[in-house]
């Protein structure tokens, strides 16, 4: 046991440093030479504002949020291990491990006999046309999870401004102990500086607490709503004024009725739940153990999605999120039944390191990646990916 956690202790304090290490290469005689001659490929960027990159992002990102994120060079809930508040997983941190491993085990069979060369990779979801099918996760806390070195305003404008930006939706998150007053400060900036165009997740108040801010949502003309249930874990210790709590088929009817915003439903991590969210008439689900924050030991989302896919593919619009990383874990989620995939902490980063423009920068980047993916698996849209593109035993 004891030699478990040493080993353990040993792998964090060597991500502890490979993290510098990983962000301090592009310095090195070696890799600056890369970067020097891929530099030297691209076009020139416009005069004026030098043209913001991935590792400057990450450079100024990990200043910033360190020791809260330590940007490892592989973002896999080791190093952070229960760090909540922070960035990590709760307890063991092997909810968030799950996540990770579970789409890493996944291979893709590349396939490049074909003649497809331009993959269609936008979306339309609640009405509205998107260019990739990724959107940002719903983060909040920005003192308590990230160390309050972007202010509230600052931090949203990032998140849905960039994502505007790379042409896709931002998710606003509401913080558990927030006042109405400050849920209200939020809408005024998703009406004011984006016409609406973002949805919000709210945490699983009381029923009249939810529906006051459902209106607030109505006026701000918000694309559509959610709420992540699986905050409901702190109902037991819910401080007074700060009630969440697990809803009853009942209750969830009254909520996607009360309304014609489109209700998302996010933390679905079993069949059952996903049926009965579709019963409830919810639009969407997110298959999602919250980044494995709330609750330890639950399998990754890579490997429950399949499942509930099967169920509810069709009748209910299917996202799912938990260490998407890069653009082929985007196809493999898809491949497994998603519709489209949430990103979290890789845009927290972005957000950090780069504010709006770090956001774009890393949504595009995955844009980038699932696009090159797509041609070597042969795939033609990301509306419809078919499963035997995973290389499965
Ligand atoms: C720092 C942090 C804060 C989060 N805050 C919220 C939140 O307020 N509401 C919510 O629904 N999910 C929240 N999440 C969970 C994300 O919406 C999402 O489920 C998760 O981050 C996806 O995993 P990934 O970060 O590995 O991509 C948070 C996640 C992180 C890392």
């Amino acid at each position: 046991m004891e030699k478990t956690i040493a080993v353990e202790q040993e792998r964090r304090d060597f991500l502890k440093g490979a993290a510098v290490v990983g962000i301090g290469l592009a310095a090195t005689p070696l890799l600056k030479g890369r970067a020097e001659a891929a530099t030297a490929a691209t076009p020139a960027p416009p005069a004026g504002k030098p043209k913001l990159t991935m590792a400057e992002v990450l450079r100024v990102a990990r200043e910033k949020l360190y020791p809260r994120c330590r940007v490892c060079p592989e973002c896999n809930g080791v190093a952070c291990a229960g760090e909540v508040p922070g960035f990590g997983g709760i307890g063991s941190g092997q909810s968030f491990r799950n996540n990770y491993e579970s789409l890493k085990r996944i291979q893709l069979n590349m396939r490049v006999l074909h003649d497809m060369k331009k993959p269609v990779m936008t979306v339309n979801i609640f009405g509205e046309d998107l260019a990739l099918p990724v959107l940002s996760a719903a983060t909040g806390g920005v003192t308590y999870n990230m160390g309050g070195k972007m202010q509230e305003e600052e931090y949203i404008n990032a998140i849905l401004g960039g994502c505007r930006d790379a042409k896709t939706l931002g998710l606003a998150a509401d913080g558990i102990g927030d006042p109405l007053e400050t849920f209200k400060r939020r809408m005024d900036v998703l009406k004011s500086a984006y016409n609406g165009k973002g949805i919000v997740i709210l945490k699983p108040r009381a029923q009249e607490e939810i529906l006051k801010r459902v209106r607030l949502m109505e006026e701000a003309g918000a694309v559509a709503f959610g709420m992540d249930i699986d905050s409901a874990g702190r109902a037991a210790r819910a401080l007074p004024g700060q009630t969440v709590e697990p809803k009853t088929l009942a209750q969830l009817k009254e909520l996607v009725n009360a309304t014609k915003l489109p209700f998302i439903l996010k933390g679905v991590m079993t069949v059952d739940e996903a049926e009965t969210a579709a019963q409830a008439g919810v639009k969407a689900i997110v298959v999602s153990n919250h980044g494995g924050r709330v609750l330890d030991y639950t399998p990754g989302v890579a490997e429950i999605l399949p499942a509930i896919a099967a169920k509810v593919k069709g009748k209910v619009l299917i996202m799912a999120d938990g260490a998407v990383r890069r653009g082929c874990d985007v196809l493999k989620l898809l491949a497994l039944g998603a519709d489209v995939c949430l990103v979290g902490r890789p845009l927290i980063r972005g957000a950090h390191g780069g504010g709006r423009e770090g956001v774009t920068l890393m949504v595009n980047a995955i844009r980038q990646e699932l696009m090159d993916a797509m041609v070597l698996t042969g795939v033609a849209t990301v509306r419809d990916v078919p499963r035997s593109i995973l290389a499965e035993a």
